[in-house]
């Protein structure tokens, strides 16, 4: 996090171009942490590839280090954990520090809640405020001895202490950290762990720790598993990450001209609705070569540009598309018409309020937005020049940075440090592929 807002890294991106040519993002955020978390939670040799190297998965990875474990990167992108089972992991010196990254967070704290060692767990200044009751009341009531900071948000202190107990589980909100969380913490908890959900979202974890072994129930909303169970090494192939291919996808689908290819995109289904949202605006998206990788379904994605078309987005769809709503705003200014997105207050306690920040930094181009408590509405029309401020998000500043493919003039963006959280070559990727960027 750039701690100095006068020195902060700003893109300038000059209107008009389009996206076009082949290209590959970088490795599923998601996954990542989980795979280096599960590798060095499992006994033996795990190996993982297109593992994302931004500086959040990057903030896990050095977590599990300073606990004692093994990991070498012998290449861009390949981790080779040792992992020694989890009564293995050391109690850190130092309090473990998670930069910007909430789910590193989340999930390490269900890791750590059973296990009979001590930890404080810190992170930036979104994170510092981000809330953490969410996952402190479930591993309470399994018998967790954590604290937070006064309003329910970190520093997360654990104190290792009796063995937990498995709990039935309703979440209060649609959230897979919280979900993972409670499934990671029922690992090591006596009996049998139920998580039931309002709505469907990300099912990584109960996938990836199918892998490792594990036996994991799902069914509907309903997730359930049995304490006691030891995770086996393993080895897997990350995707894509759809949620950075989401900016590429919303640049070529709203600029008429755009023809644009995006290899081995992980599409699953808890994750792709980007993609149906999109497509209900009439966007001209189609997936070839559709495949199994890591154990998650994977396809290479072609997109032609179209003027993209109004619509009310389905709030079945809000939870499958919840990191997309940022590039989905910008869509949607570019649309024939309005659009209404409802059920998305889930978007308020992101790294930033991103409702908020769209709302702000969309109108100062000119767009007639309006937002809601749990969304906004949108009226689709021309995009102006200006300066916005991402407020520190790396995926507001992507957003942004895609809205000057159909602006007027040119749009600067202010505090972008943070894409490097999620999608550390951005830039150069964005500019090869037809964005007029640079870093300033
Ligand atoms: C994530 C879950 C989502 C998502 C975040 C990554 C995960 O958060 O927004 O970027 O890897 O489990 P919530 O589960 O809090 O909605």
């Amino acid at each position: 996090m750039n701690t100095n807002p006068d020195n902060s890294l700003k893109y300038l991106v000059e209107a008009g171009g389009a996206l076009n040519g082949s290209i590959e993002v970088p490795g599923d955020k998601s996954m990542s942490h989980r795979s280096v978390m599960f590798g060095a939670m499992a006994t033996g040799v795990t190996e993982v590839a297109g593992f994302l190297e931004g500086e959040d998965a990057l903030h896990t990875l050095q977590a599990f280090e300073q606990m004692g474990v093994v990991i070498e990167r012998p290449g861009q992108g390949q981790l080779i954990v040792h992992g020694n089972g989890v009564d293995a992991l050391r109690a850190p010196q130092q309090a473990i520090y998670h930069g910007n990254a909430g789910t590193g967070m989340r999930l390490l704290a269900g890791v750590l809640a059973g296990l009979r060692i001590n930890a404080t767990l810190t992170g930036d200044e979104s994170l510092t405020r981000r809330p953490m009751t969410r996952i402190v009341e479930p591993l309470k009531q399994m018998g967790a001895n954590i604290t937070t900071a006064e309003k329910g948000t970190p520093p997360l202190t654990l104190l290792g202490g009796d063995q937990l107990t498995a709990i039935e589980y309703t979440t209060p909100m649609a959230s897979a950290q919280v979900k993972s969380c409670i499934l990671l913490a029922g690992l090591h908890a006596k009996g049998r762990t139920v998580v039931h959900e309002p709505d469907v979202t990300r099912d990584h974890t109960e996938r990836m720790l199918r892998g490792f072994g594990v036996d994991v129930h799902s069914s509907g909303l309903t997730v359930q598993m049995d304490g006691g169970q030891k995770l086996q090494a393993t080895s897997l192939h990350v995707p894509g990450d759809i949620s950075s291919a989401a900016f590429f996808i919303v640049g070529a689908a709203m600029m008429p001209g755009s023809s644009l290819t995006i290899n081995n995109v992980g599409l699953n289904p808890t994750r792709r609705g980007v993609v149906d949202i999109l497509r209900l605006m009439g966007a001209d998206i189609t997936e070839n070569n559709a495949r199994e990788s890591g154990g998650e379904p994977v396809a290479d994605l072609h997109i032609n540009g179209v003027q993209l078309k109004g619509i009310d987005v389905p709030e079945s769809l809000v939870s499958l598309a919840i990191d997309e709503f940022p590039a989905l705003f910008v869509a949607a200014a570019s649309a024939e018409g309005t659009t209404v997105v409802t059920g998305a207050e889930e978007l308020r306690v992101k790294e930033t309020d991103r409702i908020q920040v769209m709302t702000d930094g969309l109108r100062k181009l000119g767009v007639d937005i309006t937002d809601t408590p749990d969304g906004a509405r949108i009226v689709g029309g021309d995009i102006q020049g200006g300066e916005v401020d991402s407020a520190g998000d790396h995926r507001t500043a992507m957003s942004f940075a895609m809205a000057a493919l159909l602006a007027k003039g040119t749009i600067s963006i202010l505090d972008c440090d943070n894409v490097a959280t999620s999608f550390p070559n951005f830039v150069a990727l964005a500019s090869g592929a037809g964005l007029r960027i640079t870093e300033a």
